[in-house]
């Protein structure tokens, strides 16, 4: 197969992982930086090109889209799409996981438990709100954080205005949540392939810190996953429509809640915690659904 990895840089440890699984695999693995890629639409079809070259016939991308550049990735795999190019995340899932209000809203309509949530506007009864969420403190997230950053605890009506007036002030999306302090700063990420998870570890923040991103120190391990909480991965990744995804689940006193769906998990801290080798597996399903696609 001839297979394009969507990723802005080389040296990227997701990227380097899949294009070796790739290559293990005898495929031919371009890297695409997306946001070098030109779209051409007219009447006589659909072109990408890199720079001023066309792009070679693929047949199947892995996209690995950065948080800051989503709209111009999701173009690029839109395009992909219509090209009849396999994919296994779609320009719509990636979107929808990418603003954390639609997907929550998306998995809470389907009756997924989540964290209860408030989207904020600027001229809104911030005491109400956080009566609603059963007082102080509460999570302020800015709607596109990653890396836990912009994921903040205010523990007081003046904490909560001034990160409110900052956000507002930069004219950002902000989502207020219930603290599930009975986490004491864990969540497990399921990495999901094919609709199944693959590998799972709990993450643990350092002390001090509540969010368990590993970007910021967390420490994790490998974990089995309880039925239920294989059962609502299963159920969440079905829902988003998405074949590849890391679902963070936060442990709480009513039980697990889905916290986000991540469209471009990173494969480091899954694979080096965990020891399953992912790439591979991605790569296996990218096979599976080319030769599906070409029996059709
Ligand atoms: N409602 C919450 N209650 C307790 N901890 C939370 C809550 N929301 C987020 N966290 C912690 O903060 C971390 C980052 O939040 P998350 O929504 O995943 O944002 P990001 O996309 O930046 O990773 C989570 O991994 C979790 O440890
Ligand atoms: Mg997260």
């Amino acid at each position: 197969m001839n297979i394009g990895i969507l990723s802005r840089s080389t040296q990227l440890y997701s990227t380097r992982s899949l294009y070796q699984a790739g290559r293990r695999r005898g495929h031919t693995v371009h890297v695409i930086d997306h946001t070098r890629c030109s779209l051409v639409i007219d009447e006589n079809g659909h072109q990408i090109f890199y720079e001023s070259a066309l792009l070679p016939v693929l047949d199947a991308v892995i996209p690995r889209i950065g948080a800051s550049v989503t709209g111009q990735g999701a173009a690029v795999i839109n395009q992909f799409e219509l090209m009849g190019v396999v994919s296994p995340t779609s320009a719509a899932a990636l979107q929808i996981a990418r603003d954390k209000l639609r997907c929550l809203q998306l998995l809470a309509q389907q009756g997924i438990p989540v964290p209860r949530t408030v989207m904020v506007g600027p001229y809104g009864n911030t005491e109400k709100v956080v009566d609603l969420l059963g007082g102080f403190p509460v999570v302020v997230k800015l709607l596109e954080s990653t890396h836990g950053i912009g994921v903040e605890l205010a523990g007081s009506s003046w904490e909560l205005q001034r990160l409110l007036d900052y956000y507002f002030q930069h004219h950002d999306r902000v989502i207020l949540q219930e603290f599930i302090e009975e986490a004491r700063g864990a969540d497990i990420r399921a990495l999901v392939v094919d609709g199944k998870v693959v590998a799972c570890m709990r993450r643990q923040a350092q002390p001090g810190e509540f969010r368990s991103n590993l970007h910021r120190g967390a420490s994790s391990f490998s974990v089995k996953l309880k039925a239920e909480e294989l059962e609502l991965v299963e159920r969440v990744v079905h829902t988003m429509k998405i074949d590849v995804a890391g679902v963070d689940i936060l442990p709480s006193g009513k039980g697990p809640l889905v916290m986000e769906v991540n469209a471009s998990p990173g494969l480091e801290g899954i694979e080096t915690t965990t020891g399953v080798d992912v790439a591979g597996k991605i790569i296996r399903l990218l096979e599976k659904k080319v030769k599906a696609k070409n029996q059709l």
